[in-house]
């Protein structure tokens, strides 16, 4: 039987953005080998119902299941918002999201005790973030605002167009104007914007960023588990990318996030899952 902690780990998102992810992965974990899916066909899952983020992320849990993933990453906001808990109950391999960890060192970087949040409608409007936080500590507030054209604008890849910093500005003025001194990073495609939102909220702000907290929280889960891989096996590639739909698509901007070229992405119909 083949040693489990050779297994990939599998991480999905709805299209590109869980890729943000997988860098950290990479550079915290740099003996794992990955299977990553973007479900690109069906993405955007932000402005969607909890049934379908849930019957999505339930195929594409399926079709990880294929690939023999020893472990899964929600790497998708929304979907850890909408579908994690329910999935969790359903498998019995370890799965994580990105919402607890950043959760949690929102909660321990607060002094004033005021975060915000900036995400998609359907991982602002599911509160969440507060609810996560105020488990922590019940005296934090938490200030939600929904950012649902960033999205667009990061795939175009305009992280350096003055419109994104115009459009950032108006969403981020009212969080400001609140006194929160934690901005949480809460979707997968935010933390390309990064610098963007460090030039509008200034120094004093400590920006949040999920998906390094979520690398940490993996290693922890993967050791407590006594899955973590001790090694590389040298031979094999040890990164894999599916898709959707649109691979080539997929392949151009995830180059332009991964620290290597990404030659190919295979599609999936992700459908018969
Ligand atoms: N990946 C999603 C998230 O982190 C953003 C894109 C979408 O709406 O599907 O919430």
């Amino acid at each position: 039987m083949n040693d489990i902690k050779q297994a990939p780990i599998g991480v999905f998102d709805s299209g590109v953005g869980g890729l943000t992810v997988v860098r950290e992965i990479m550079r915290n974990l740099p003996t794992e080998k990955i299977v990553y899916f973007g479900d690109t066909a069906r993405v955007p899952y932000g402005s969607k119902s909890k049934e379908t983020v849930l019957r999505y992320s339930r195929q594409i849990v399926r079709f990880l299941g294929t690939q023999e993933v020893k472990a899964i990453v929600v790497a998708c906001n929304t979907a850890s918002a909408m579908a994690l808990e329910e999935i969790k109950e359903e498998i019995d391999i370890p799965i994580i999201g990105v919402v607890r960890p950043g959760a949690k060192v929102a909660a321990e970087m607060t002094e004033n005790k005021r975060v915000g949040i900036i995400g998609t409608q359907a991982t602002v409007g599911s509160q969440i973030y507060r609810k996560l936080i105020q488990e922590i500590d019940p005296e934090i507030e938490v200030i939600g605002k929904p950012c649902p054209l960033l999205v667009p604008l990061v795939e175009e890849g305009w992280l350096k167009d003055p419109i994104t910093d115009m459009v950032l500005e108006r969403y981020l003025k009212e969080l400001l104007s609140e006194d929160v001194d934690t901005l949480i990073l809460g979707c997968t495609h935010y933390p390309l914007l990064r610098s963007n939102v460090r030039k509008l909220v200034g120094e004093r702000v400590h920006l949040v960023n999920p998906a390094y907290e979520t690398a940490q929280s993996l290693g922890k889960l993967l050791r407590e588990n006594g899955i973590a891989n001790d090694g590389h096996e040298e031979e094999e590639f040890p990164y894999r990318f599916y898709v959707s739909d649109m691979a080539e698509r997929f392949t151009d901007f995830a180059s332009t996030i991964l620290p290597f070229d990404v030659s190919s992405a295979k599609k999936v119909n992700i459908e018969e899952y």
